[in-house]
């Protein structure tokens, strides 16, 4: 399979929101976006700007669904945001309806994806956050399949 990755490091949180706003404007249709690394490392500020490259209407303020574990917003394509931090059992995933969402025309975006093992898309955009210090967040974004290596590819502008 077709796969490109890109490495980026951020100084704020608005540039990991600029960095995941650049990427949500080229998101298509069915995408699927896995999204990992401890807590605090910018997952949730990530899909703020993922929201924004989205057009999801600004009033919408995007939060972790911790408890939730799954929020929707509309947009120029349905955002499904999801957070599996708290799914103690797999059985829970199925039960909250992450296979339906993964089946769909939205765009599912998904904190703590490594849970789904084996059940995550193979042809995905994964995104890796680490922490080097307080203010500095490093991403490592690997785009696997040929449609999701030309979203990310088009997002760095790299032909
Ligand atoms: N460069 C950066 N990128 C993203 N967040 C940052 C950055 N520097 C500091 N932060 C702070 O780190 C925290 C990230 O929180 P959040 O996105 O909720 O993390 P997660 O969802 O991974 O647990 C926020 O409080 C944010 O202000
Ligand atoms: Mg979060």
């Amino acid at each position: 399979m077709k796969r490109f990755s890109f490495e980026t490091t951020t100084h704020s949180a608005e540039e990991t929101r600029a960095f995941g706003e650049r990427l949500g404007r080229h998101i298509t249709a069915g995408t699927t976006i896995a999204l990992s690394g401890d807590l605090g490392s910018g997952k949730t500020v990530f899909v703020q700007g993922i929201a924004r490259g989205l057009h999801v209407p600004a009033e919408y303020y995007i939060t972790s669904p911790t408890f939730t574990l799954i929020n929707e917003y509309p947009g120029r394509l349905r955002l499904h945001h999801i957070d599996l931090y708290r799914i103690e059992d797999p059985i829970e995933i199925e039960e909250i309806g992450v296979y339906e969402i993964l089946g769909s025309d939205g765009v599912a975006v998904i904190e703590w994806a490594e849970r789904l093992g084996a059940e995550l898309p193979a042809q995905r955009i994964c995104v890796h956050l680490e922490m080097p210090n307080d203010h500095a967040r490093h991403m490592r974004i690997t785009a696997a399949g040929s449609a999701a290596v030309a979203m990310l590819k088009n997002a760095v502008n790299i032909q």
